[in-house]
């Protein structure tokens, strides 16, 4: 029988002691040591494991290795699917990160219902709320008593050694901890949540899921700056990692794939939190426009790209004059570096003064667009406040804005602009730099524009 105790080892020169240290004694380093599981087999746990991996193996051809593409569970949730890229692997762990409260819980309890019964049991391990309050929280999502499913198992319980009984005794096939930081192993001192603990909690359960099949859910919370045990720690250890974003105070929730070992990555799911539970989105960018008022001056149209997927969002600015000497720039779901570049063009390119009014700018829905193809869109929405007029309503504008005051062509072009059709938009302004080849879609008048001015003149056009 091997024997386990634990030691600390410093993440910074690798010197192994018996007790936690403040300082580590040769690098000087604080609290920089972590606490490890040792079998008394061998010293170093990693080493351990993979050598006893090792003596089993035997190399095979890979015609000979078995599993094909079809092995994925089907999810009845296709926004979640589509992020996961057609389905659950079995066998594989998949962490959702996210700040507390964002509806981390709400969306795997709905997931957990769906699949109850799917790969067979569903067991979900609460280590935040009771039994109850989870029963509560299902009946509001998942409806009445008699919809939830039989194979939904539930339990309350933090320590690591009795979940891994629970989920041997109830035979799951998919198993959800919520949260990897509540969870603990008494086989270590440290804290629930220390990074030791997290790490040693995922590992355990990323070899039950290697070993058996199961597929694993691991939710965690993203720490505050700072604190380390977040997340971020795990994303190295488990096959998928998905954050579930949003603004708190909008209902639109994006689960955006950052990380898949069996899929695409960098696609978005769209979820609206709504009286009982998260909805999925289907058609986001009507979603989006839903609340838009199309002849209001300071608001204007692009098209983004979440992963593969376009969507149509409105930015929306406001220009006043400063109270205070200095003028304020707000940008709100746009990067702060890309409204000061606009503004700079604005300002140099096309003459617009700007040094004594507060600019703010928004982008509705709580939506964060980091890419520079909403350039022109931002510049049109600050424009259009200034001069008090409207943006051509049913006009579509992309291109990212150059430091000359020159356009420049956006990714994805042909996708952008048939969403943009889809939704009965009848014009767009692109780049004249974007490929002239391929053929855009007959009922969408485009303008191409080589400069920004170029871009501004039809879409600011008197009505
Ligand atoms: P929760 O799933 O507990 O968040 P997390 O697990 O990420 O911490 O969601 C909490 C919030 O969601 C809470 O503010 C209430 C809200 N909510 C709804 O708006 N509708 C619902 O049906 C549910 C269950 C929660
Ligand atoms: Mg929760």
């Amino acid at each position: 029988m091997t024997k386990t105790h634990s030691q600390y080892v410093c993440q910074q020169c690798g010197r192994v002691s018996p007790q936690e240290l403040g300082k580590c004694p040769r690098c000087g380093e604080w609290n920089s040591a972590v606490e490890v599981l040792v079998t008394s087999k061998s010293r170093n746990p990693s080493q351990g494991a993979s050598a006893s991996a090792m003596s089993n193996s035997r190399p095979l051809r890979l015609t000979e290795i078995e599993g094909d593409p079809s092995d994925r569970l089907p999810l009845p949730m296709a926004e979640f699917g589509r992020v996961l890229g057609g389905g659950i692997v079995p066998g594989s762990v998949i962490l959702i990160g996210g700040d507390p409260g964002i509806g981390k819980s709400t969306l795997i309890l709905q997931l957990a219902a769906v699949m109850a019964g799917v790969p067979g049991k569903v067991l979900y391990v609460s280590g935040e709320e009771s039994t109850h309050q989870i029963k509560m929280r299902a009946l509001r999502v998942v409806g009445d008593k008699s919809t939830i499913p039989d194979d939904l198992y539930l339990v309350t319980e933090t320590c690591l050694e009795t979940i891994l009984s629970h989920v041997e005794a109830t035979e799951a096939r998919l198993v959800i901890i919520d949260s990897i930081q509540t969870t603990h192993s008494a086989e270590l001192n440290s804290a629930a949540g220390s990074v030791s603990q997290v790490r040693e909690c995922a590992a355990r359960m990323t070899s039950l899921a290697k070993a058996t099949g199961i597929a694993v859910f691991l939710v965690g919370h993203v720490t505050k700056e700072g604190s380390i045990a977040g997340p971020r720690l795990l994303e190295h250890m488990v096959d998928t990692v998905l954050y579930l974003e949003g603004d708190r105070y909008h209902t639109y929730r994006l689960l955006r794939g950052v990380k898949n070992r069996f899929g695409p990555t960098s696609e978005v799911g769209v979820f609206e939190m709504g009286q009982s539970g998260m909805t999925e989105v289907t058609n986001p960018s009507k979603a989006f426009l839903a609340e838009r008022f199309a002849k209001a001056p300071g608001s204007a149209i692009t098209v983004t790209m979440e992963g593969t997927r376009p969507l149509l969002v409105e930015v929306q600015a406001l220009v006043s004059k400063s109270a205070f000497g200095n003028p304020r720039r707000t940008p709100n779901g746009v990067d702060f570096n890309r409204l000061l570049l606009v503004t700079a063009v604005l300002t140099r390119h096309i003459g617009l003064r700007l040094s004594d009014q507060d600019i703010f700018v928004n982008v509705v829905g709580g939506l964060n667009i980091q890419e520079p193809a909403a350039d022109l869109a931002i510049a049109a929405a600050i424009v259009s406040s200034v001069e008090d007029k409207p943006v051509t309503p049913d006009m579509v504008l992309l291109g990212e804005i150059g430091l000359s005051g020159e356009m420049r062509a956006a990714s994805h072009l042909t996708a952008r602009l048939r969403e943009a059709a889809k939704l009965g938009f009848k014009q767009a302004v692109i780049p004249s730099s974007a490929p002239r080849e391929r053929p855009f879609l007959d009922d969408l008048g485009i303008t191409r524009a080589r400069t920004l001015l170029d871009a501004l003149k039809p879409s600011l056009r008197p009505q």
